[in-house]
């Protein structure tokens, strides 16, 4: 099947063409990257002491703080004290000597990751960093801050969130900041191995469920909901990947707050051009099961067409995981389909060139 402009997405040799950088792969890769970067965060040694901590902070911007998204919805109720995803340049005021804060840049010189940094180090906070090198990785070694090398074979960083989640769940359960994790990686990786061979290149449509989408998708624009926790930020990585990989604005919202504002604007006829892809999981509470088929009424008796995504696996993590890389894939292949390259972020280097001059 054929978009306009786009290629033929069961013809391989013309989506490695379309894919030269390789995002395809590196999405489908999703399990070994998550086990290499659990075991690195998990030797990382030594680690901050992690007595009479009274919080924990995740520092990281776009595809690099997706982890701290992941680690705070899944394991938030699990956590004896409070953990905070930060994605700004300003360090709370809480932030102190008793804070652990792990700073997270796959380039290793995003400007407000290094911002964190530094306000991190000067208050004494206990840090770590996640890095590929650069800026941060010179500036952790400077001040003997802990660090998780993550390897820059991934073609960008959101195609890291293996590793970059991998080494934050190693560290932290080494930590003892986390119950262990081991059984969720283990049974995260195997159930992703097997959703990865259902999702590449090789599998035809209708048989490729993430062709499937993107080429139900096409032109129109993704509202992607899912249930407070675990699919909830499995919504955001699908909105945030069709943004970066399909080059097309996308939306995500979670269940039951979307319940209490969005759906009263799908009215009449204001959802054409829109599709609403709701991501379900067997865990939901009884309440939002409940509410998502009536939501989805609505958004429907509104003109979007909807459908529903289930998630794999048993644990919090697998379940998360298989709803992302199902995303992933199919904001791939709808880049492929829309014909553009998945991997370049144009809009994203540009907007960093225009903040470096300035600062300069
Ligand atoms: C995702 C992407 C961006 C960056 C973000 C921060 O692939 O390229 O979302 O992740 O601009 O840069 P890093 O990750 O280098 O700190």
């Amino acid at each position: 099947m054929k978009a306009r402009g786009g290629l033929d997405l069961d013809d391989t040799d013309a989506v490695s063409k379309g894919d030269p950088a390789g995002m395809l792969d590196a999405v489908l890769s999703l399990p070994r990257r998550l086990r290499a970067g659990f075991e690195a965060g998990r030797s990382l040694s030594p680690l901050p002491d992690a007595s009479s901590l009274s919080a924990i902070v995740l520092c990281g911007m776009g595809g690099s703080g997706v982890a701290g998204d992941v680690v705070r919805a899944l394991y938030r109720d699990r956590l004896t004290i409070p953990l905070e995803v930060v994605k700004d340049a300003v360090l709370p005021e809480f932030c102190g000597r008793d804070t652990l804060v792990v700073c997270s840049s796959f380039s290793g010189n995003t400007a407000e990751t290094l911002a964190c940094f530094d306000a991190a180090s000067d208050r004494g906070c206990r840090l770590l960093a996640l890095s590929t090198g650069g800026e941060l990785a010179v500036r952790a070694a400077e001040r003997g801050v802990p660090t998780a090398t993550i390897p820059d074979d991934a073609p960008a960083p959101r195609a890291a969130l293996g590793e970059l989640l991998g080494a934050s769940l190693g560290a932290l359960e080494s930590m003892g900041l986390l119950p262990p994790v081991v059984e969720d990686i283990d049974e995260s990786a195997g159930g992703l191995e097997d959703l990865a061979e259902e999702l590449g290149p090789g599998v035809e449509l209708p048989d490729n469920p993430a062709k499937v989408l993107a080429t139900w998708i096409g032109e129109r624009v993704a509202v992607v909901w899912g249930a407070e926790g675990i699919a909830s930020v499995a919504a955001t990585r699908w909105k945030t990947e069709l943004n970066e990989n399909a080059k097309t604005p996308a939306f995500s919202s979670s269940l039951p707050e979307l319940d209490h504002n969005e759906v009263v604007g799908w009215t009449k006829a204001k959802g054409q051009g829109f599709v609403v892809i709701a991501l379900r999981h067997h865990d939901e509470s009884g309440e939002v099961a409940v509410r998502f088929p009536v939501s989805l009424q609505i958004a429907a008796e509104a003109g979007c067409e909807t459908q529903e995504v289930w998630a794999a696996g048993q644990s919090p993590l697998a379940k998360a995981l298989s709803l992302s890389m199902m995303g992933s894939a199919a904001s791939v292949y709808l880049g492929l389909l829309r014909g553009v390259d998945p991997t370049p972020i144009e809009a994203i280097d540009r907007l960093k060139r225009v903040l470096a001059e300035m600062n300069e």
